[in-house]
C-alpha cells in the first residue's frame, strides 16, 4: 500500500523538482541583479548586504516558478523613513539598469524587475542580529531563511515541494487575499513539524478547527502563548506560531474554506491516491455550459475599477461586498446557495450569486417580535395591517407572524436598488453595478474573456477537479 503512495509521490517529484539547468539559470539571474545593485551601492558609498531569500534560498521552489526574493539589508541605525526612501531609491536605480521594472506597495514599497522569464522582488530591509530587533514585517524573512536552512534536509525539501504543488493544484496555496490559504513558509513549517507530506495528511484528515499546531521547540512556551495568539487573531481557524517570532500566527490568513478544502482532500488522497490531485486538468473551454444553466438562477454583478489598486485591496473589498450582498439578498427572503468573486485586478470586479429562485411573486412570511417585547408588538401589528397582508397572527412559539406582500419580487432589482447596503468598501462605494442574469446568450458573451469565463465555468459546474478522484 505504502508503495503505491511512494510511486505516485516520486512521479510528481520528477515533474516538480527544478532541473540542474534551471538552477544554473536562477544563479545567473541572481548574479546579474546582485552586480547591478552592488554597483549602485558602491556609487553612493553605502554598505548593504544583498541576500537571496524565500523558496530559492530554502531550496524549496518548484520547477517553472521563477520568482526571486532578493532582500537588501541596510544598517539598522537607519530610520524607517530612510529605509523606505533612500534604501528603496537605491533599489529602484539598480532596477532601472536591469530592465523592466514595476513599483509594488506592501507594508512598505519594493521593486519588481523582470529579466527573460524571471521575476525578482527587490526588497529593502534591515540587517539585524536578533529577531527581537524586528522593525518591519519584512525583517523577519532573513530569520526565516536561517531557521529553515537549519531544519531542512534534502528529503524534507522534496516533501515541501509535494505539499506546495498539492496545495497549488487545489487552490489553497498562497496567503494573499485572492486565495486566503497557506504561505510558503507555513508549508515549510508544517513539513518540519510532521516530517513528511503523507504524515501531515494523516493528521490533517482528522482536523477540526480551531486547530493549534506547535511549531516551537518548547511545549511550555506554546502553552503559554496559545491564548495570546487567540486574542491577537480572534478570527483565525488555524494557529501556528512563527518560531522566529512566536506571537505571530503564520497561518492567520487561512480561511475556513481553504482549511476545509485541505482537510477533505487529505482524506481523499489517502483514500485513493493519484497524481491527478497534484495537476489540475488542462482547461478545456469547450464544455457545454448551455444545458446546465437551464432552470438555475445565476446572477452576475459587475463593478468597474477606475484607479490603480493593489490586488490585496481589490480582492479584499470584493469579498466583503460579495458577503454583504448575500446578506442583503437573504434579508429579502431570497436563498443564496453559493457566491464567488473574481477580478482581472485592473479594470473590473465580478460577483456571481446562485440562488434557488430569481423570482418570487407570492407573499412572504414576516416573522415578527415575541409576545413579551412590549411596544415592538404594536409596531409590528401596525406595519403589517397597513400593508396588503394576511395577518398578523400569533404562532405556536408566541411570536407575531404575518403573510404580506414582499418588497422585492426579483433578485436583480434588489441588487440594483440597495447598493448602499452592500457597496460599503472605500473603493466601490457609490458605484453603479451592472447586474444581469446568466442566460444562454450571456454565456456566449463571456467566452471572449478567458479568465472570467474559466471562473464562471467553475462556478456553474461547482465540483472541484480533485473531487472526481476522491472515491476509488
Ligand atoms: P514568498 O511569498 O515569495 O514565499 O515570500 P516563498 O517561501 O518564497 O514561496 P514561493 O515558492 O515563492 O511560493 C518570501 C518570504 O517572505 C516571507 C517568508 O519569510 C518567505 O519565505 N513571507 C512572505 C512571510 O513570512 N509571510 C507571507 O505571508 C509572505
Ligand atoms: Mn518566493
Amino acid at each position: 500500500m505504502s508503495d503505491k503512495f511512494k510511486f505516485i509521490e516520486q512521479k510528481v517529484l520528477e515533474k516538480i523538482k527544478p532541473k540542474p539547468e534551471e538552477y544554473r539559470e536562477v544563479e545567473k539571474v541572481f548574479s546579474i541583479i546582485k552586480e547591478a545593485i552592488e554597483s549602485v551601492l558602491k556609487k553612493h558609498k553605502i554598505e548593504a548586504e544583498i541576500t537571496l531569500q524565500g523558496s530559492i534560498a530554502h531550496d524549496t521552489w518548484l520547477s517553472g516558478d521563477h520568482d526571486l526574493d532578493i532582500f537588501v539589508l541596510f544598517p539598522k541605525n537607519w530610520e524607517i523613513d530612510e529605509l523606505k526612501t533612500k534604501g528603496f531609491n537605491l533599489l529602484l536605480e539598480a532596477a532601472k539598469n536591469i530592465g523592466n521594472y514595476e513599483i509594488k506597495y506592501a507594508e512598505h514599497p519594493y521593486v519588481r524587475v523582470r529579466i527573460n522569464n524571471f521575476q525578482a522582488d527587490l526588497v529593502p530591509a534591515y540587517k539585524l542580529d536578533h529577531p527581537s530587533e524586528i522593525k518591519t514585517a519584512v525583517d523577519r524573512t532573513p530569520f526565516h531563511t536561517k531557521y529553515l536552512n537549519s531544519k531542512l534536509n534534502d528529503y524534507l525539501r522534496d516533501q515541501v515541494r509535494l505539499l506546495k504543488q498539492f496545495m497549488k493544484s487545489i487552490g489553497v496555496y498562497g496567503a494573499e487575499q485572492k486565495t486566503r490559504g497557506f504561505s510558503g513558509y507555513a508549508v515549510e513549517l508544517l513539513i518540519i513539524k510532521y516530517g513528511s507530506f503523507r504524515k501531515l495528511l494523516l493528521e490533517a484528515e482528522k482536523w477540526k478547527h480551531p486547530i493549534f499546531i506547535n511549531s516551537l521547540e518548547s511545549e511550555e512556551l506554546f502553552k503559554k502563548i496559545k491564548h495570546k495568539l487567540v486574542k491577537k487573531y480572534p478570527e483565525s481557524v488555524i494557529y501556528m506560531p512563527d518560531p522566529v517570532d512566536p506571537l505571530r500566527n503564520v497561518t492567520a490568513a487561512v480561511s475556513l474554506k481553504s482549511l476545509a478544502t485541505f482537510i477533505v482532500i487529505s482524506r481523499c488522497y489517502l483514500n485513493n491516491p493519484s497524481t491527478n490531485y497534484f495537476f489540475p486538468p488542462e482547461k478545456s473551454g469547450h464544455e457545454d455550459l448551455i444545458s446546465v444553466i437551464d432552470n438555475r438562477c445565476i446572477v452576475l454583478l459587475e463593478l468597474t475599477i477606475d484607479e490603480e489598486l493593489s490586488p490585496e485591496v481589490i480582492w479584499g473589498e470584493l469579498q466583503r461586498i460579495g458577503d454583504r450582498g448575500a446578506k442583503v439578498l437573504r434579508n429579502n427572503d431570497f436563498k443564496v446557495i453559493h457566491f464567488s468573486v473574481y477580478t482581472d485586478e485592473k479594470t473590473r470586479g465580478y460577483i456571481a450569486y446562485e440562488l434557488d429562485q430569481c423570482y418570487k411573486d407570492y407573499p412572504r412570511e414576516y416573522v415578527g417580535p415575541e409576545y413579551w417585547t412590549g411596544k415592538r408588538t404594536l409596531n409590528f401589528i401596525k406595519a403589517h395591517i397597513q400593508r396588503q397582508s394576511f395577518g398578523p397572527w400569533i404562532n405556536e412559539q408566541g411570536k407575531l407572524v404575518s403573510l404580506s406582500q414582499r418588497k422585492y419580487s426579483e433578485v436583480i432589482k434588489i441588487l440594483l436598488d440597495r447598493t448602499w447596503e452592500y457597496l460599503v468598501t472605500p473603493h466601490f462605494k457609490n458605484k453603479k453595478p451592472i447586474v444581469k442574469r446568466i442566460t444562454h446568450e450571456e454565456i456566449n458573451n463571456l467566452k471572449n474573456n478567458r479568465g472570467l469565463y474559466e471562473w464562471i465555468k467553475r462556478f456553474i459546474l461547482k465540483r472541484p477537479h480533485w473531487m472526481e478522484y476522491c472515491i476509488g
